[in-house]
């Protein structure tokens, strides 16, 4: 397969202090009401985002006037009712820019976009898609020339701060989820202007604004990280990514449940990283909504979220903490190592059977790093790939247990080696060595990704090598650098 260069590494940062964040975001949530028409109300601000989105270079003037023009021209968005079919407005809004685009002989973005301009539909799209830039390294010190200034801007015009926020944050963050950039907007907005009745305003600004940025930064790689799977692998992966994820956080509710949310969430993950804003606000505020409506069947963690508004709902159960872990001492994951039936479901309903395994080991340990479930979740198919053409399986994947053991054995081993190295070597030299080993390991990624990696890497090192044994494990499995998979072992569904 020619053009095959997968995400060999995932990078997932934990989601911030959610502390912070959630005070941040109630404090935002408190003047919002709860409206019907929420898309209508912002489809301005949702406009705004994917233009910016996509025209990175485009100033916020030239942004403006590009939005002006397609909310007057989307027709099928001015009459949106709640119970209408939205669908109709994301559509004309997307076509109508992307012709805007191409049609329009002085515009900035536009020679870069030629080619694209020469295909049509879902083509063009995709086109248009590829010219996103992601720049983990922008210094995105958010720029508050001067203070008082921006108190004074806010007297004025209210909206403005806003706005300017959402622009640059989209430019900036061209795969970051639109209802993420709504929902923080207003946090910043909120923000600013309980600053700027502060007699001490910078420091008001430090203390409020920092989670905000440091928030966006986080979460616009996940995004940028979960496109890429989307992209790069099969929809089978992006599926058991969302599993796991959606697991570890709701541990009480049944498999149905959660495979099906799983596949919803993905959904929607497809639909946001197309750059379809208008369809991503709507496809996340319904899916928070069903999220809110099955609450005793999902969380109790979730219940103080659905009690916000549209906005911050979404950000709110993100952020929401994983749920206690249920008693399942009843229900032994040996039925999968020590039933003699297990190839015949491998052979009839293997799409059955391996979500059902990856669901099962994941609620019993969330404690372990996506990657080193996935990991445990290739070595469980594989074997039975191997066991279940031979005459006597049942002794062959009998030894599956000891095997997740051995993979959760080696990824403590890798991470005590990691903080041995670094104990011996100081910070710096710890850097350039993980640089070294990881040139060797994956050649595959470029310089840059390979700095941001090794980077990322030497930061959670630093914040969790001194912890005990078991914290140490959560922490570098939770907050800095994920992992490195062998591509193949990702590929492993073909
Ligand atoms: C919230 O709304 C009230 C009345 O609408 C207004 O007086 C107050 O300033 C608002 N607070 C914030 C933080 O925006
Ligand atoms: C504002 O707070 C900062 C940080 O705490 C401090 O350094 C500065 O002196 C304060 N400024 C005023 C005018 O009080
Ligand atoms: C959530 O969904 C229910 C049932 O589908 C619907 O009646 C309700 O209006 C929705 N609420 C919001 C806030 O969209
Ligand atoms: C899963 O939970 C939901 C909600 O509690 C319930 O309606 C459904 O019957 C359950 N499914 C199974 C297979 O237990």
């Amino acid at each position: 397969m020619k053009n095959l260069r997968p995400i060999c590494f995932l990078v997932f940062f934990s989601y911030v202090q959610c502390q912070t964040l959630q005070r941040s975001l109630l404090a935002a949530a408190w003047n919002h009401t709860n409206s019907q028409n929420y898309l209508q109300e912002n489809l301005r601000d949702i406009t705004s985002i994917m233009v910016a989105q996509f025209l990175q270079k485009s100033t916020y003037q030239e942004v403006q006037t590009i939005v002006e023009e397609l909310v007057h021209r989307a027709e099928k968005c001015k009459v949106l009712k709640p119970q209408e079919s939205p669908s109709e407005c994301s559509h004309q809004l997307m076509t109508t820019f992307l012709e805007h685009v191409c049609n329009n002989q002085g515009m900035a973005d536009k020679q870069e976009f030629s080619d694209c301009c020469n295909i049509n539909n879902k083509a063009r799209l995709k086109c248009f898609l590829l010219y996103k830039k992601d720049d983990t390294e922008y210094s995105d010190v958010f720029q508050i020339p001067n203070l008082e200034q921006i108190c004074d801007v806010d007297k004025e015009n209210q909206a403005s701060v806003k706005e300017r926020y959402i622009y640059e944050t989209s430019r900036k963050h061209p795969f970051l989820y639109g209802p993420t950039i709504l929902t923080m907007s207003a946090c910043y907005e909120t923000a600013i202007r309980s600053c700027c009745q502060e007699e001490n305003k910078t420091e008001c600004f430090q203390i409020k604004l920092e989670p905000i940025r440091k928030y966006v930064r986080e979460i616009s790689l996940r995004h940028h990280h979960l496109c890429e799977i989307g992209i790069k692998f099969n929809h089978k992966v992006s599926k058991a990514v969302e599993l796991v994820l959606l697991t570890k956080k709701q541990p009480k509710a049944n498999f149905s449940e959660i495979a099906k949310l799983a596949g919803d969430v993905k959904n929607l993950h497809q639909t946001c990283c197309e750059g379809d804003v208008v369809a991503c606000v709507l496809g996340r505020s319904q899916l928070m909504n069903d999220t809110c409506s099955k609450q005793s069947a999902l969380s109790s963690k979730i219940t103080p979220c659905c009690a916000l508004s549209v906005p911050f709902r979404g950000e709110c159960i993100i952020n929401s903490e994983n749920d206690d872990k249920p008693d399942l001492s009843s229900l032994p994951l040996s039925r999968f190592t020590e039933d003699r039936f297990v190839c015949k479901q491998f052979i009839d309903k293997q799409d059955d059977l391996l979500p059902e395994f990856l669901y099962e080991y994941s609620r019993r340990h969330s404690e372990l790093a996506l990657s080193v479930i996935l990991r445990v979740y290739t070595v469980y198919q594989n074997l039975l790939g191997k066991c279940c053409k031979l005459e006597n399986p049942l002794e062959c994947y009998s030894h599956g247990k000891e095997m997740f053991q051995r993979v959760v054995g080696e990824s403590h081993e890798r991470i005590k080696n990691h903080c041995d190295l670094r104990e011996k070597l100081g910070d710096a030299n710890f850097h350039d060595r993980l640089i070294i080993l990881y040139t060797k390991k994956v050649p595959q990624l470029s310089a840059q990704e390979l700095v941001t990696f090794t980077k990322n890497m030497a930061a959670a090192a630093t914040k969790c090598c001194p912890l005990r044994d078991e914290q140490r494990f959560v922490c570098m499995e939770d907050s800095g650098s994920k992992l490195i998979e062998k591509c193949q072992s990702l590929l492993g569904h073909k």
